[in-house]
């Protein structure tokens, strides 16, 4: 076996270049999207994938052309949550001039029944089955695992021209240094919004994801509170998840510890979770108590991003 002081430069691996390649693929291909936006928090189970279909929705809705990246490789929620399991290999026609198409090799993303493109490993691979990454040396595939992912994104952030977008949500797997990771990848374009939910459990793990990414350039441009009280649709109310004498409205960004802005409160809909289950976006209709919470999040995160330009 060659050891690493055998192997002259790149080993004839054309490392560097290939690198250099994928990146100019990339930018290449993101050129025409407007806004890059995370959707992250650190925990896992707060509503990261639920909320970026459902904002997604509520943008669309809006007139903007929108589209999601799953990032979440072994935890791919969206294919499911937008309707897209196993639709990689038979997309619908693309309809003109809602940006992504396939890249140089043909392949087409699927789109949501409102016209939202979505990446989604689970349009790939069968729901029980794991994301493996095969590995040399057997058994030691978890050694490699983080850059085989970032590797993997690459390939797919190059494989698709992304065309003329106004946004493009990653949605993010959850771990607050995984987080930073994403960050770190995806580099200064992308802007993040972080979800938590009313638990202090998970605004700890959320304010560490802050802290961590208040560190590098990538903008933070607010949380939203997720599962912030109980839609009840019998009453068209929504009332207090927990009878701790709470109200269940928008706390101040201060009174959350979260050091950024608050871009809105979203309360836990059971129907939503059933269209989740069902891979029926919840239509955004801002007449009820949850669509018009998903468009206030919406119009708070375009204002934000309009008001500080992309780097
Ligand atoms: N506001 C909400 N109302 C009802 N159900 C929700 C809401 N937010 C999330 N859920 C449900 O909670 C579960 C976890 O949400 P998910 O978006 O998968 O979390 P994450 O991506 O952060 O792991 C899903 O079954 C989803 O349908
Ligand atoms: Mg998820």
């Amino acid at each position: 076996m060659k050891g690493y002081h055998d192997i002259v430069g790149d080993g004839g691996s054309r490392v560097l270049e290939q690198v250099v390649e994928q990146r100019a693929r990339i930018t290449d291909g993101l050129a025409g999207v407007r806004h890059l936006v995370a959707v992250g928090s650190g925990k896992g189970g707060v509503g990261k994938s639920t909320l970026t279909l459902h904002l997604a929705g509520a943008l669309r809705a809006r007139g903007l052309r929108v589209a999601i990246l799953d990032a979440d490789f072994n935890g791919p929620s969206q294919a499911r949550m937008a309707g897209v399991q196993g639709a990689m290999f038979v997309p619908p026609p693309s309809p003109e001039g809602l940006g992504v198409s396939g890249g140089s090799d043909g392949v087409a993303l699927p789109r949501t029944s409102n016209g939202i493109a979505v990446f989604s490993m689970g349009s790939v691979i069968p729901e029980s089955q794991a994301l493996d990454f095969e590995s040399a040396a057997h058994g030691e595939s978890h050694t490699w695992r983080a850059t085989r992912e970032f590797a993997l994104l690459g390939e797919i952030l190059g494989a698709f021209e992304w065309g003329t977008l106004d946004l493009l949500l990653f949605d993010l797997p959850p771990g607050a240094e995984r987080t930073v990771q994403y960050a770190d990848f995806l580099g200064p374009r992308t802007s993040f919004v972080l979800v938590t939910i009313p638990s202090e459990v998970a605004r700890g793990v959320v304010a560490r994801s802050v802290a961590a990414l208040s560190k590098g350039p990538n903008r933070l441009l607010g949380y939203v509170e997720n599962m912030s009280g109980y839609y009840c649709r019998d009453c068209n109310a929504v009332k207090p998840l927990f009878d701790s004498g709470r109200e269940a409205s928008p706390r101040a960004p201060e009174a959350s510890g979260l050091e950024i802005p608050c871009l809105g409160t979203v309360p836990f809909d059971p129907e939503l979770a059933q269209h989740c289950d069902r891979g029926i976006p919840l239509a955004a209709v801002p007449e009820t108590v949850v669509g018009r919470a998903l468009d206030d999040v919406a119009q708070q995160l375009m204002n934000r991003l309009d008001k500080e330009p992309s780097r």
